[in-house]
C-alpha cells in the first residue's frame, strides 16, 4: 500500500459499481472461516526481512504459549518470500524461503494451518514477483504445496493495470479491480482445496459489498495498521456502519492486530484486542512470539475475549453511543447474550470522570449482571452508574440474557 498510497482512496471509494458486482458463487472456500480466522502474520513485526526460521519459530511458539490452544490456526507469510518465475511462468521461492513445501509440512505438523501472500498485478507491494497473468498456475502450486491462506494484494495492479488500461476512469478501474479478485477467486476453487481468500485493497470501492459474492472471506476495510493507539482508533472508527455485511463465512477487517508491537502501552494493547473482538474482526497476532512478554500473552489468549470474537452468531459489533471522549459498543452474541464495550479513546484520563453508563440507550432496563471479561470478576451494570476508566483502556463485560 505504502508505494501506491498516492492514489487517491478517497475519490475511488466515492465510486459505485455495485452494477459489475460478480454473481454469488458457491466457492470451495465456503467451508472455511465459519468465525472469524485466527492466527499469527508476519508482516507487522519482521515486515520483509522475515524468514523460513522466523514462520517455524512463529508456529512453534504458537503451540508452545498456549496461542493454539486459544484458536489460533494460522501462520501467514507475508510479503517479501518470492523468487523469480523460471522459462515455464512457474514462481520460484527466494533464497530466505529454501522449500517452501517443506515448510507447510513443518507447519502442518504442529497441526497448524499455512497462509501465503501475493497480489493481482505485476508485482507485490514490496516489489516482489505477484500473479499477473499466472494466477491458475500459482493457485495450483498454494495448492500443490498445502497452503491454506491466500492474502491477496492489490497494490501494482493499479498501475500495471487500472491506470494503464482506464487512465482517469475510475469506474471502469473499479472493475477491473474486481474482476481481478474474481479472477483469483475462481482460481482458488478451482484447486479444489479449501483456501481462505483475504482481499487486501484497503476497502476500496467498498469492498464489503461486493467481497462475499466472489468468494472472499475477508475483506480489508482501511489502508494499513500501524502500532499506535491513533491509528488503531481511526480503524476502529472506519468500522461504523460495516456490521451488516459480516457473517459466517465473510468478515469485514480491519488489519491485524499489533498487541504487543510499537510503544502501546498493556491498557492500548487490551483495548485494542477488545475492540476487534467486537468487531468480529479476525485475530491474526502480528508481534516477535519468541520474545512475547507474559502480560501480552494474556491479553491474545483471554478467552473470554476471545469467545466475543469467535462467538458462533457472527454478529459484528456496533457503537451504541458515544459521550465525549468515551464510546459504548455493544455486541449481540449467540444464546440472548450481549457484550458491552467502555472504550475510553481520548487521552485525557480526566475526560472519562465521571462517565455514567446509559443503559436505555444500549436498549438494556434494569440491573444487568456480567462478568467483567478482564478481570473475571462479576459485576452489575446499573443504569448510570459511574464508570472510571484509564486513558486508552477499556471495560469489557459480558453479560448473558439481557432483561
Ligand atoms: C501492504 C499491506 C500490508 C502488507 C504489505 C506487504 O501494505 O496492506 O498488510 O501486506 O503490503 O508489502
Amino acid at each position: 500500500m505504502r508505494i501506491f498510497a498516492s492514489l487517491s482512496l478517497a475519490a475511488l471509494a466515492l465510486v459505485s459499481i455495485a452494477a459489475v458486482t460478480a454473481p454469488a458463487q458457491q466457492s470451495a472456500t465456503s467451508q472455511v472461516a465459519l468465525t472469524p480466522p485466527m492466527g499469527w502474520n508476519s508482516w507487522n513485526y519482521f515486515a520483509e526481512k522475515v524468514t523460513d526460521k522466523n514462520i517455524r519459530d512463529s508456529a512453534d511458539q504458537i503451540v508452545a504459549t498456549g496461542m493454539k490452544d486459544a484458536g489460533y490456526v494460522y501462520v501467514n507469510i507475508d510479503d517479501t518470500w518470492e523468487g523469480k518465475r523460471d522459462a515455464s511462468g512457474l514462481l520460484h521461492t527466494n533464497e530466505k524461503f529454501p522449500d517452501m513445501k517443506a515448510l507447510a509440512d513443518y507447519v502442518h505438523s504442529k497441526g497448524l494451518k499455512i497462509g501465503i501472500y501475493s497480489g493481482p498485478g505485476n508485482k507485490t507491494c514490496g516489489g516482489f514477483a505477484a500473479s499477473l497473468g499466472h494466477e491458475e498456475q500459482d493457485a495450483k502450486m498454494y495448492a500443490d504445496w498445502g497452503i491454506d491462506y491466500l492474502k491477496y494484494d492489490l497494490c501494482s495492479f493499479i498501475p500495471d493495470v487500472m491506470e494503464k488500461q482506464a487512465p482517469h476512469d475510475k469506474v471502469a478501474q473499479m472493475k477491473l479491480m474486481i474482476a481481478a479478485y474474481v479472477k483469483m477467486g475462481k482460481a482458488l476453487k478451482a484447486t479444489g482445496r479449501p483456501i481462505v481468500f483475504s482481499l487486501c485493497q484497503y476497502g476500496w470501492d467498498a469492498s464489503w459489498e461486493w467481497a462475499p459474492a466472489l468468494g472472499g472471506n475477508l475483506w480489508r476495510t482501511t489502508g494499513d495498521i500501524s502500532p499506535d493507539w491513533d491509528r488503531i482508533y481511526t480503524l476502529l472508527e472506519q468500522q461504523d456502519g460495516l456490521a451488516k455485511y459480516a457473517g459466517p463465512g465473510h468478515w469485514n477487517d480491519p488489519d491485524m492486530l499489533e498487541v504487543g508491537n510499537g510503544k502501546l502501552t498493556v491498557a492500548e494493547n487490551r483495548a485494542h484486542f477488545s475492540m476487534w473482538a467486537m468487531l468480529a474482526a479476525p485475530l491474526l497476532a502480528g508481534n516477535d512470539l519468541p520474545d512475547m512478554k507474559p502480560e501480552i500473552k494474556a491479553i491474545l489468549t483471554n478467552p473470554d475475549v476471545i469467545a466475543i470474537d469467535q462467538d458462533t452468531l457472527g454478529k459484528q459489533g456496533t457503537r451504541a453511543y458515544s459521550d465525549g471522549e468515551v464510546e459504548v459498543w455493544t455486541r449481540h452474541l449467540s444464546g440472548g447474550a450481549m457484550a458491552v464495550a467502555v472504550l475510553a479513546a481520548g487521552d485525557s484520563r480526566y475526560s472519562t470522570h465521571p462517565f455514567h453508563l446509559d443503559l436505555a440507550k444500549l436498549g438494556l432496563h434494569g440491573p444487568q449482571e456480567g462478568t467483567d471479561l478482564w478481570t473475571g470478576k462479576a459485576i452489575t451494570l446499573t443504569e448510570h452508574m459511574p464508570i472510571e476508566i484509564g486513558s486508552h483502556d477499556i471495560l469489557l463485560v459480558r453479560i448473558g440474557a439481557p432483561k
